[in-house]
């Protein structure tokens, strides 16, 4: 199938990510990333198991600053063709940050300003690999992070249809709840991914939900069973062995019902991003089962998975190229959907 390559500006922008619990700032011309700093508020959140949103707010207005001076110093810019800005979902204290910085910054150099879908932003990190040649369309996405769990179809660049998502928690979600169950701290994939080294993921049997839909996930089951699982073990609890056999429950949901998936709209290609496409073992799941069933298999590079303002950059760089251009009387919202969104 022939594959393609989506339009990119060819002029520097500056990004801007400000929607959770990072500060970044990235340059990006064309699909190079050439610079993305990220400022991770993750320690401050972690006195509370999670984020506090006033809290995020202000860590942004601290950091702002800073991180976009060193992201246009790491390129070796003084200024840029435009400004892209992640302006919704998010939390509205934390998007308004970056915001107000972008508009300011638009106007002191006189240049466009284009507000970014989060998680188009997502949806176009693979692209910041130089060695992806071109994807066939239609495509799969996976599209799996702390706030999301969704299948999306990209039928063409920037448009994307929506075939399936979570009734409940989100598979980062899974994760973060499951870690703080163990004791391992927040944010929870990585923790989790790092203590399941060396465990037994058969060890615990986790339920698996809805097997048989490809298209809908519920992970708020999983989080249940493993309270009960540690109300029941107790000091017995073998953590290496919980924590193996929760990323395998997740690892398994995902990706049978990524295959599922891919079969029924006939894909020959499936993308993985969001944050909880830095797993490892999900990754390795994906990679191979895609490769069994023919299917081409793309992730972004790690840099490019949790949030970061470089993939807000090749989002932003791809509808500037397209021709769209936002305007100073935006606001930030707390969940509009997705652009290019069809029924
Ligand atoms: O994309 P992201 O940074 O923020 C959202 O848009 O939600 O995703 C954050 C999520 C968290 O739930 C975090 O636990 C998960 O991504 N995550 C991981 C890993 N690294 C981050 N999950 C599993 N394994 C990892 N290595
Ligand atoms: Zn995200």
């Amino acid at each position: 199938m022939e594959r393609r390559v989506p339009p990119f500006w060819d002029r520097p922008i500056l990004a801007i990510e400000s929607s959770c619990d990072e500060t970044s700032a990235a340059v990006v011309v064309g699909r190079e990333v050439r610079s993305n700093i990220v400022a991770s508020q993750i320690e401050m959140h972690q006195k509370w198991g999670g984020v506090v949103p006033e809290a995020a707010a202000r860590a942004h207005v601290e950091s702002i600053v800073p991180v976009i001076q060193a992201a246009l110093s790491a390129a070796g810019l003084e200024k840029v063709s435009a400004v892209a800005v992640t302006r919704t979902p998010g939390l509205v204290g934390a998007l308004s940050v970056g915001l107000s910085a972008a508009k300011a910054l638009a106007i002191q150099w006189g240049v466009p300003i284009l507000g970014v879908h989060h998680l188009d932003g997502h949806l176009m990190s693979p692209w910041g690999d130089p060695s992806l040649e071109g994807l066939p369309y239609p495509h799969l996405c996976l599209t799996i992070s702390g706030g999301h769990s969704e299948i999306i179809q990209v039928t063409a660049p920037g448009e994307y249809r929506l075939l399936g998502e979570t009734l409940d928690d989100a598979a980062g979600e899974a994760f973060d709840k499951g870690a703080r169950l163990l004791g391992l701290g927040y944010p929870g994939g990585k923790a989790i991914q790092e203590a399941a080294i060396g465990g037994n993921p058969h060890r615990y049997k986790l339920p698996r939900a809805l097997r048989d839909d490809p298209f809908h996930f519920s992970f708020s089951g999983l989080k249940t069973a493993m309270l009960r699982l540690v109300q029941v073990e107790g000091s017995a609890l073998d953590v290496r062995d919980a924590a193996a056999s929760l990323q395998e429950a997740i690892v398994d949901v995902i990706a049978t019902k990524a295959m599922q998936c891919a079969g029924r709209t006939g894909s020959s290609a499936v993308t993985l991003v969001g944050g909880v496409s830095a797993n490892r073992a999900l990754r390795d799941r994906l990679a191979g089962l895609c490769a069994q069933n023919g299917l081409g298999f793309v992730v972004p590079p790690f840099s490019l998975c949790t949030d970061n303002a470089g993939m807000i950059g090749l989002a932003g760089s791809m509808r500037l190229a397209m021709g769209e251009r936002g305007d100073l009387s935006m606001d930030v919202s707390p969940g509009d959907s997705l652009p290019g969104l069809m029924e």
